[in-house]
């Protein structure tokens, strides 16, 4: 999952400290991992709302923000396990001694006796071993009714599978039995899911919001025409020109517990079912940004923008962001070297279009009301 976690260490820690106290909520407009909204909501007594266009997105904020309290994650874990063990039993998962090409099909033939909604039949044998897969199904099939246990559980669960997906780095294509990309399948298809999600639960339980807040499917355009004076916006919007949903469509599916039937070598839902973000177009990225920053102005809202310095794959750098804002706030900028995922888009010609994660300048963009 891309995130901000390692740029809270380099300067974004300190540009939100020079700025949460000043403000009555933080709205993390863009949440991806929740990596900001976990800090600041864990840190300060803000109440912090979390909003993405991804359910996934909005399941890992909620975990964190919308609590107050810690939890115990081995009650958790035992309460959540005895409904789920049955439940997986009943798939009568195929459990490889080797995991090899004849395997594979083996697993996928078993997935297609399950419906077609259900996420066995659509990454069993793909994304995850036939093990994992009836796994990821029972855990989702019986996490806990009631709220804090439930978005705890949810989230947890979404770590596991990102953590068990067989695929580079993002869901966008599993990996193929072939003779080069077979061992990083058997590595992935060997996790221990159940551990994975034991882990997240230690993960997460202890972590609280000082005061709770709330997290949401929505779209920051539509979000900003809600927000008032006080509020403190953080905006760290797509910079590529491929839709997220391309690449977190499993972690979608696994957060929503169905999908539709899925289609192709990635396992797709149908496209007009993916979330699309103008943010990720060339020819309406600029325009959405200025609409977000005009509504924000007119409200009153202060923000911090977080952009690659460089001009991105969706047409967009820092510096376009930054002009636009000039003319409707006060802005400080701020320069800081991270490492930020291109979706494996284009990367450079010098490390080729595989390269998912690279090294580059991005700039910090405080902005108060004029
Ligand atoms: C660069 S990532 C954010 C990363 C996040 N700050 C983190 O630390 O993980 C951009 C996020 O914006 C979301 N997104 C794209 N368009 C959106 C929109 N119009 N409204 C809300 N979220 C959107 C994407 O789904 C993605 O999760």
């Amino acid at each position: 999952m891309g995130s901000k976690r390692a740029m809270l260490g380099n300067g974004l820690g300190e540009a939100l400290n020079g700025m949460v106290g000043r403000h009555k909520r933080f709205i993390d407009l863009f949440t991806g991992s929740a990596s900001v909204a976990w800090h600041v909501a864990e840190r300060y007594r803000i109440e912090t709302w979390a909003f993405d266009l991804q359910r996934y997105s909005a399941v890992l904020a909620g975990a964190v923000i919308q609590r107050d309290s810690a939890a115990d994650p081995v009650e958790l874990w035992n309460d959540w396990l005895r409904p789920a063990t049955s439940r997986f039993d009943a798939f009568g998962a195929l459990a490889p001694s080797d995991i090899d090409a004849s395997f594979v099909k083996e697993a996928r033939n078993w997935s297609n006796q399950f419906d077609k909604s259900s996420l066995v039949y659509a990454y069993a044998g793909h994304y995850y071993s036939p093990v994992q897969a009836a796994w990821i199904q029972a855990l989702r099939d019986t996490v806990p009714a009631s709220s804090p246990e439930r978005e705890i559980c949810l989230a947890a669960l979404v770590i596991a599978a990102s953590k068990c997906a067989a695929s580079p780095g993002h869901t966008a294509q599993p990996f193929q039995p072939t003779d080069t990309a077979l061992k990083y399948l058997q590595i992935s298809w060997h996790r221990d899911l159940c551990a994975d999600v034991q882990a997240a639960l230690g993960q997460i339980t202890p972590l609280h919001a000082q005061v709770a807040g709330e997290a949401h499917v929505g779209d920051a355009n539509q979000i900003a025409l809600q927000l008032r004076p006080g509020d403190l916006a953080f905006i760290d919007p797509p910079y590529s020109a491929v839709q997220y949903s391309r690449f977190y469509h499993v972690l979608e599916a696994i957060a929503a517990g169905v999908t539709s039937p899925v289609f192709g070598v990635g396992r797709y839902p149908p496209l007009n079912e993916r979330p699309s973000s103008r943010y990720s177009q060339k020819t309406t990225s600029l325009p959405a940004i200025k609409e977000l920053l005009a509504s924000l102005a007119q409200r009153d809202v202060s923000a911090i923008i977080t952009f690659p310095d460089h001009e991105c794959s969706n047409g967009i750098d820092a510096s376009m962001i930054k002009s636009a804002a000039s003319k409707l706030f006060k802005v400080k900028t701020q320069s800081v070297t991270s490492v930020f995922s291109t979706l494996g888009g284009p990367a450079s010609k010098k490390h080729g279009p595989r390269l998912a994660r690279l090294s580059a300048d991005e700039m910090i963009l405080c902005l108060e009301p004029k």
